[in-house]
């Protein structure tokens, strides 16, 4: 091997005349007759190499054989290209390498997919093969964008005296929110660790054993049902301080969201962040993470419903509207395919009216007075040729099923600009939520988010009315960020348990370590995690979660690349003291 004098997007006109050495992959092979062009790449960019028959002392048939993706070590001269050959869209498009001699390192075998091609390769496939994917441009980039902000993170944060500590991986079994991933003990046997869902209860035993300012950039392990944004392994960058109240979070994390945002991508966050409520956000986006690049906002319209002549919700708990300018073009077609859409939300339909000549013509417009119309169109702000759209049910269909048909019909009028980015707090989260099924209250942040101070008493006279010192920090319709802060009084906790339907035994069975630790000296104390790989997913412009992961998992979390999950032998689950039941059962 030639070793490399220089990368394959480094050489310009000042470096003419000069001989060098690249190594790289073949991107793409031009034959023109005599001359044959090749773009030589790696990490850093794409050279043109270029051998020519007259004055190439080497086996030039081989060279006409070279195929995509062989690996190459060139020697060569930096010369000048015709003007006309010059290519603008290449940092090393003013030059090229006239070849004296090269050497093949590994040819590589016909390829599974064309790598210039990455739309058109199935995603199962690229997945089998993601080393090839991943030598992709787009990947490169996005993995770039990674590496740069996980160096901003760790800067940012360090400058301002967080320390970062490592938790371990195999921990206690503390099933709440989604299942643990379990892992199998040989030395006890019959006895399991979990992959942690999250460092929580490190953390805050970290506080308590006077860290103040820790964080931590570190894989979380969820087996749960997966989504575009969603992984079964992902990444947080954790945080958890000392004395501290929600401004000081905010405010920390608001500097650290921007400095991430300035360094990565040049781009201007404002210097503090909106806010909304919980109720706000629902009532006004039908989501706990708005996406505020566009408005379309939900609107009451029960106070004209219930005067109209349209009786089907007239005794619903909740009548809501969006207005979609310009959406009277929607054909009977398109709004049968909204409607379908709201139903799997559990809507029972979709009543709409167009806005024509200052009144409301079609779908349900007959059951509403002519005075009636224009005072909808009025405080509605409905004009010619825009559409609204209703529904009415008990609230909480009504917001959410509404809130996903905004979200819906953005994306379908190209409404979000990936590259704005509109950050907004949530806070004052309920402090639980009621799960029917189990018929018990469940944590809607987690079981250490501290109450209000002022609901305390709530918790013993009205726990569903309780509001939590819980925030998520959203951005462009994903949560990217959430967080609390804890509860730090042994009572509190207790409390809190017996509300989640843990007795004292249970509970000190479980978390029974933070329990005690909660007793020698918790300091005030708060947090939260930012999802790593959706922030690097904002940062991307991508919507999926696999683009910014170099070994991701799909959505049936399997890894297609090292066929994990895997049996595994006999004598290994011999060793564990496992039996596997028949699986066939
Ligand atoms: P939470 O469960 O909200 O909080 O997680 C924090 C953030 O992690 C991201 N996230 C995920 N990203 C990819 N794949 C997943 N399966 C996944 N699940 C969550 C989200 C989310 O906002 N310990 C608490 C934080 C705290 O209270 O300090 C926690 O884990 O972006």
């Amino acid at each position: 091997m030639y070793k490399r004098t220089h990368t394959c997007g480094e050489l310009r006109k000042t470096q003419l005349g000069e001989t060098i050495n690249l190594n790289g992959w073949v991107n793409t092979v031009r034959l023109h007759g005599q001359v044959v062009f090749v773009d030589l790449r790696d990490r850093y960019g794409k050279t043109q190499i270029v051998f020519d028959a007259d004055s190439f002392s080497g086996d030039f048939e081989a060279v006409k054989k070279l195929s995509m993706e062989d690996v190459l070590s060139v020697k060569g001269i930096v010369r000048d290209r015709a003007e006309s050959a010059i290519n603008p869209n290449m940092k090393t498009g003013e030059i090229e390498i006239a070849v004296s001699d090269y050497m093949m390192l590994n040819e590589a075998a016909p390829l599974p997919f064309v790598l210039s091609d990455r739309g058109n390769a199935e995603e199962n496939l690229r997945l089998k093969y993601r080393y090839l994917e991943l030598r992709m441009e787009e990947l490169q980039n996005n993995m770039m964008i990674r590496h740069k902000t996980y160096q901003a993170v760790r800067g940012y944060l360090s400058d301002l005296d967080f320390m970062e500590i490592e938790t371990p991986f195999l921990m206690k079994s503390t099933p709440e929110g989604a299942r643990d991933y379990l892992v199998p003990s040989r030395i006890h046997q019959g006895k399991f660790y979990a992959l942690p869902q999250s460092p929580q209860i490190y953390k805050q035993i970290l506080m308590i054993a006077n860290y103040d300012r820790y964080f931590q950039i570190v894989k979380c392990f969820r087996d749960e049902d997966l989504r575009a944004d969603r992984q079964p392994e992902f990444t947080q960058i954790d945080i958890e301080m000392s004395f501290i109240d929600e401004e000081d979070i905010f405010e920390k994390m608001e500097g650290m969201t921007c400095s991430v945002f300035k360094s990565v991508r040049n781009v201007d966050l404002p210097s503090t962040f909106p806010r909304l409520t919980w109720d706000e956000a629902m009532e006004t986006y039908g989501s706990d993470k708005p996406d505020l690049r566009y408005g379309m906002e939900l609107q009451d319209v029960k106070e004209f419903t219930d005067v109209s002549e349209f009786n089907a919700f007239k005794s619903a708990e909740k009548v809501k509207g969006i207005v979609v300018n310009g959406g009277a073009k929607y054909s009977r077609k398109n709004i049968d395919g909204f409607t379908d859409f709201v139903k799997k939300y559990k809507a029972k339909g979709l009543a709409w009216m167009k806005g024509e000549n200052g009144a409301l013509i079609g779908g349900i417009s007959k059951f509403f007075s002519e005075e009636l119309q224009q005072s909808m169109c009025d405080k509605l702000n409905i004009s010619d040729g825009d559409i609204l759209f209703m529904i009415g049910d008990e609230s909480s269909i009504t917001l959410n099923a509404l809130g996903h048909l905004r979200v819906e019909i953005a994306k379908a009028e190209e409404l979000t600009d990936k590259d704005i980015f509109k950050p907004v707090w949530i806070t004052e989260f309920p402090m639980f939520e009621y799960d029917k099924d189990a018929d018990r209250f469940i944590a809607m942040h987690h079981p250490f988010t501290a109450p209000r101070e002022e609901d305390i008493e709530l918790l013993d006279s009205d726990p569903s009315n309780t509001l939590s010192r819980g925030y998520d920090l959203t951005m462009n319709g994903y949560e990217i960020a959430g967080g609390s802060i804890r509860i730090h009084q042994q009572k509190v906790q207790e409390k809190v348990f017996s509300l989640l339907g843990l007795s004292r035994e249970e509970a000190i069975e479980k978390f029974g370590f933070l329990v005690e630790a909660l007793t020698y000296g918790a300091p005030p104390h708060g947090g939260i995690a930012f999802g790593f790989d959706r922030l690097v997913m904002l940062l991307a412009g991508t919507g999926n979660i696999r683009d910014v992961i170099a070994f991701p998992k799909t959505t049936s979390a399997t890894s297609l690349m090292d066929e994990s999950p895997s049996n595994v032998s006999t004598e290994q689950l011999d060793d564990l003291g496992i039996q596997l039941k028949d699986l066939d059962e």
